[in-house]
């Protein structure tokens, strides 16, 4: 492994593993009479960072002696369990495709004769086999490898080699593009999303051990800066450009889109006449009859010669009105001839707006450390190179994919088998590329630039379609862009509504800034901090921890669901203690800490602590919880879902509260796992190193999923 310093840095940065030391394992395993755990060959078993591997090697020798199945299918068929009533683990006896013997009997079989000193007698359900883990053994096991692996705890490295048997071997390299704001516009929520998103992918990869590449994509280039520079020539102003460049430039960009939608206002209005006529002269045909109808003819169009001389003049005011507009020239036009001017390379045109992007990046920086998120590339739609879009549009040409339509180019998907995906244009009148050639240039650009093994787009479900055009266009292109897009994936997700379930736009005015929203929240965590007079005093920065806070209820908001699902910004309930929330979480990482201070259990005696004292249900529970976190952190691979995470952390935490009122069986008044009131020093300390592993383990969580998880609050 790379390093040896004993943490991950899931925090935006790579993950190196350091494995438990295997003598220490060997040590354990001594206390219960057994020596180290089989492997098996063909079986990737990873018992340095998952305890429960070792059980699972046990567990394949045992069913391969009893069955004669062969491991790996033993392997694949045993299954971690996402409620512990089920077992630790479990065998769906079916899965091990052995002809002969009727399921439910092999169940049974297996069951009689396992045997296994860390496991209780399996327990034959119909066709499954259950594995319920001895706590003595389970807790030892466990919590040392919590204690001993800390921040690294659940972390598996060796997922992003490239040959997984060699650990010193190459790391497999990822990019993840996400965020992508575009300057001068707002940072809405699709933003936020694909910042939240995209970061919490980039932090899951790198704890499996990929070296990770994070990259913001900004949209810096287009007609809209032509329109954007000549709004600073007219609104803008230097101070405030300094002061606050991202609602400088959003109230200027505002300002002028107003002068030119009143400029537009009457060829809009004539366009849109002008539509009107020519649909009722030739209404779009319906797909199919209705049922029955098949036989009625359909009925004529009613199209007077009124109407015929109405659309020609309203076809010939428009030309008119268009052709004044180019003539004035026009705000749009303006805006047009300076983007021509900009993609030329004119200094003058491109004076401002590399203030812009400059300012609007240093901005951005500050939002993003508030979510612990940093970029490693800053490119952006403007430093896609024109000779890349040109040998592009070449290849495209040659091998016969796109076309000329009026003095356009274009790509009809239709004809290249993906009808859903239609025409698109690639290249304008004028020469000038758009958001879609940018995007078909920049994907091989970046593989010259990292060779990537893999590279995931994290952009809203409203862009399905162009991603999927962009795709589909760089296969068409053959190689090498087919085998460059073969390695991309975009990873969509659902619209964020406002608390009614309606959509957010500027026009209506109910977009919440992200910078207002994060503000808020804070201010209102702050309030409900500075209601325990006692408590608040004792936290250091109260400022920061409001933030922290207030961060973590809008990032748990947003992965509560499946990321494809959409969801309603919601500050009440985000910000409550009550329930499922971000608050909640940081709460009982809080709460454990502040245990701790006051037990004062030194960490030598934490570590040493014999864990086999820890007896009560609720303890053990939290126990077996806790040895799932690495087969968590295994299907959250699969998945790549933060609600995998988030789903475990609430069912741990709920378990780990559910020990602070445990009562003793025979003393309904005794709490028996209260580390203030443990009858000796030995239990206390068992106690308070399963509380701190607990700790550990959501702390991992969090940070997994981009949290900071606070010590007082
Ligand atoms: N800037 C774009 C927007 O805000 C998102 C960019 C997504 N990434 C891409 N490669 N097209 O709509």
């Amino acid at each position: 492994m790379a390093s040896t310093n004993g943490k991950i840095e899931v925090a935006n940065g790579h993950a190196h593993g350091s494995s438990l030391d295997v003598d220490h394992i060997t040590t354990q395993l001594k206390k219960v009479g057994l020596s180290q755990p089989p492997t098996f060959p063909g079986v990737q078993l990873s018992q340095e960072y998952n305890p429960v591997d070792i059980y699972r090697a046990y567990i394949i020798e045992q069913i391969h002696h009893i069955t004669g199945a062969e491991p790996a299918i033993i392997n694949n068929a045993v299954a971690w369990t996402q409620d512990l009533k089920h077992g630790d683990l479990v065998l769906p006896v079916p899965a091990l495709r052995l002809k002969g013997k009727k399921p439910d009997e092999l169940a049974t079989e297996i069951a009689d004769k396992f045997d296994c000193p860390i496991v209780e007698k399996p327990i034959a359900d119909k066709t499954f086999v259950r594995f319920f883990f001895k706590p003595g053994p389970l807790a030892s096991l466990t919590l040392n490898y919590t204690l001993k692996q800390n921040a690294q705890y659940g972390f598996n490295p060796l997922l992003g080699l490239e040959d997984p048997s060699k650990p010193d071997g190459k790391r497999k390299r990822m990019i993840v593009e996400y965020s992508s704001p575009n300057i001068a516009k707002e940072f809405h929520t699709g933003h936020l999303r694909s910042t939240i998103i995209g970061g919490f992918m980039v932090k899951l990869y790198s704890a499996a051990g990929w070296e990770t590449i994070s990259m913001d994509y900004l949209g810096d280039w287009g007609k809209q800066y032509g329109m954007l520079s000549q709004g600073f020539e007219k609104y803008g102003s230097e101070a405030e450009l300094e002061r606050d460049p991202i609602k400088h430039l959003n109230e200027v960009y505002v300002k002028i889109n107003q002068d030119n939608a009143e400029e537009q206002k009457e060829a809009k209005k004539l366009a849109e006449r002008k539509d009107e006529l020519e649909k009722t002269k030739n209404p779009p045909k319906p797909m199919k009859p209705k049922k029955g109808k098949e036989n009625e003819a359909v009925p004529a169009v009613k199209w007077s010669e009124e109407q015929e001389s109405e659309l020609k003049d309203a076809t010939a005011q428009l030309e008119k009105v268009q052709e004044e507009l180019v003539a004035k020239p026009s705000i749009d036009e303006k805006a047009r001839q300076f983007f021509k001017r900009m993609s030329d390379g004119d200094q003058e045109a491109l004076k401002y707006w590399q203030k812009f992007r400059d300012l609007s990046i240093e901005a951005y920086k500050h939002m993003y450390a508030r979510l612990s998120i940093a970029f490693d590339d800053y490119s952006g739609e403007s430093t896609v190179k024109l000779e890349d879009m040109e040998k592009a549009a070449g290849v495209l040409q040659e091998r016969g994919v796109s076309e000329d339509s009026k003095g356009a180019v274009i790509v009809d998907l239709a004809k290249h088998g993906a009808p859903k995906l239609g025409k698109t244009l690639v290249k304008k009148r004028d020469g000038t590329s758009l958001y879609l050639t940018r995007d078909i240039a920049a994907n091989y650009e970046r593989y010259e630039k990292y060779h990537f093994d893999h590279m995931i787009y994290v952009v809203a479900s409203q862009q399905d379609v162009h991603l999927a055009q962009f795709f589909k266009i760089l296969q068409l292109m053959g190689s090498p862009y087919s085998e460059v897009v073969a390695k991309c994936e975009h990873i969509s997700f659902g619209m964020v509504k406002d608390p009614k379930g309606q959509t957010m736009s500027t026009r209506k005015g109910t977009v919440v800034s992200l910078s207002d929203s994060l503000d808020a929240a804070k201010e209102f965590m702050h309030g409900v901090m500075r209601k325990n007079e006692d408590k608040y005093q004792q936290v250091q920065d109260p400022e920061a921890t409001a933030d922290l806070l207030a961060i973590s209820a809008i990032m748990v908001q947003d992965y509560a669901g499946k990321m494809i699902n959409g969801y309603n910004f919601d500050m009440d309930r985000m910000t409550s203690f009550e329930g499922d929330t971000g608050p909640y979480l940081q709460y009982s990482h809080a709460r454990v800490c502040s245990m701790a201070r006051k037990a004062k259990v030194p960490r030598e005696a934490l570590e040493n602590a014999d864990f086999t004292l820890i007896t009560a249900k609720e303890g053990v529970e939290l126990v077996r919880a806790l040895a799932q976190w690495p087969d968590v952190f295994l299907n959250t691979y699969k998945t790549r879902e933060p609600v995998t995470v988030l789903t475990y952390l609430f069912r741990m935490t709920h378990m780990l509260s559910s020990c602070y009122d445990a009562k003793d069986v025979g003393n309904k008044n005794a709490k028996t796992m209260s580390v203030m009131y443990a009858d000796s020093e030995e239990k206390k300390a068992a106690l308070m190193g399963l509380y701190e592993a607990a700790r550990q383990v959501l702390g991992n969580g969090m940070r997994l999923l981009g949290l900071k998880p606070v010590e007082r609050m």
